[in-house]
């Protein structure tokens, strides 16, 4: 007798949520100079490739992001709510302590049964997110399932430190991966080194019925930086090889949206011409889980990212967390 055909995961449908109050450098820069707080256009634009951010309106939460950024998704995968078993949502910023975002997502869809959970790998949880499902999905434990990137980072900026505040944004996206006879998601390799625990933290906690130690983002945005381009290429270069694939295959590199340079710097190393590196950062901001499903569906949406191209997904934030999947689209 034949063994049954390996069983793959693959992505049929992306989404996003950008929400639609944009905060441009100049907005930022003015709200900050009220406090004595000077930062400007050009630092920005030059330090990071960062123009504009959104942030959402007060009341929205990060569930609403994301079950809209998963609508747009099911929608694009031609999928209904009731298909899904498996919901993921990977983000910092949670509507509360418990129980997860994911949970709540399911019930503004309508999604009863299947699982539900959280992941918390910071702005790499996305792909830890993306390699979980598809390990999922190939071992049986789900047929079809939504990944989703969501993050409200403007509720946890300082806006007195400027050293941070004008990095971040709000947003979501979604993608719809089910199981496939043919490979969609080929490779992923996840990574954390808890030593640098301290270099990207928000280390306030819930405690005695009060928000105890500092709620907001710290950074250490030198030693970030530092890591960041050295494990983004030694993982894209590990999912490469896992893959079979060289780096000259790649269609499309969609990083982090961090930073420009880092973004660059790691194509560069690896050898990934920039016209095959999707940019939104400019706009966006960093989103943190949310930027590399933000970045993706807004190339697919642009007609750039196209069926049956390779696409190489890189992730690195707070933990100090990496990681990486490489996926024909
Ligand atoms: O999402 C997780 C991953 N996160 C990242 O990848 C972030 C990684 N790090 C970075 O992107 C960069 O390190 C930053 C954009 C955060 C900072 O850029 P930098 O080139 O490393 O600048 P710096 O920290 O070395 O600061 C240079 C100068 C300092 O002034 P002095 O000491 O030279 O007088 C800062 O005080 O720029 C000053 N500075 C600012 N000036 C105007 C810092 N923030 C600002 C600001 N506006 N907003």
């Amino acid at each position: 007798m034949n063994a049954s055909p390996a069983r793959h995961s693959r992505i049929t449908g992306t989404g996003s949520l950008l929400p639609a109050h944009r905060v441009t450098n100049a907005d930022l820069a003015a709200r900050l100079a009220a406090d004595g707080i000077q930062t400007s256009d050009d630092w920005i634009m030059e330090r990071t490739g960062i123009r504009a951010r959104h942030f959402v309106a007060p009341g929205v939460q990060t569930s609403d992001i994301a079950v809209a950024a998963a609508r747009h998704a099911l929608e694009a995968a031609g999928r209904k709510s009731e298909d899904i078993d498996l919901v993921i949502v990977a983000t910092s910023t949670p509507d509360m302590v418990f129980p997860s975002t994911a949970c709540i997502v399911q019930r503004k869809l309508g999604i009863h049964g299947g699982a539900a959970f959280d992941v918390q790998a910071v702005c790499t949880g996305f792909v830890y997110a993306l390699a979980l499902a598809d390990s999922m999905i190939r071992t049986g434990l789900a047929t079809k399932a939504l990944v989703i990137g969501a993050e409200i980072f403007s509720r946890i900026l300082d806006f007195k430190d400027r050293t941070t505040c004008v990095l971040f944004g709000d947003g979501a996206g979604a993608v719809v991966l089910e199981a496939s006879d043919t490979p969609g998601v080929l490779a992923s390799e996840l990574h954390a080194d808890g030593r640098h625990v301290d270099i990207l933290c928000v280390p306030g906690q819930v405690a005695a019925g009060q928000v105890t130690g500092d709620p907001f983002v710290r950074m250490d945005g030198q030693a970030v930086f530092k890591l960041a381009v050295g494990v983004l290429d030694s993982v894209s270069r590990a999912v490469l090889a896992k893959a079979g694939r060289s780096a000259e295959s790649v269609h499309w590199m969609v990083p982090h949206q961090a930073n420009i340079r880092i973004m660059h710097s790691a194509a560069r190393r690896l050898g990934v011409p920039a016209e095959r590196l999707v940019v939104t950062v400019d706009e966006h901001g960093n989103t943190s889980a949310a930027s590399i499903p933000l970045a993706l569906d807004t190339a697919v949406r642009a007609g750039r990212i196209k069926p049956g191209q390779s696409v190489l997904l890189q992730g690195v934030g707070g933990g100090f967390t990496w990681g990486a999947v490489l996926l024909d689209f």
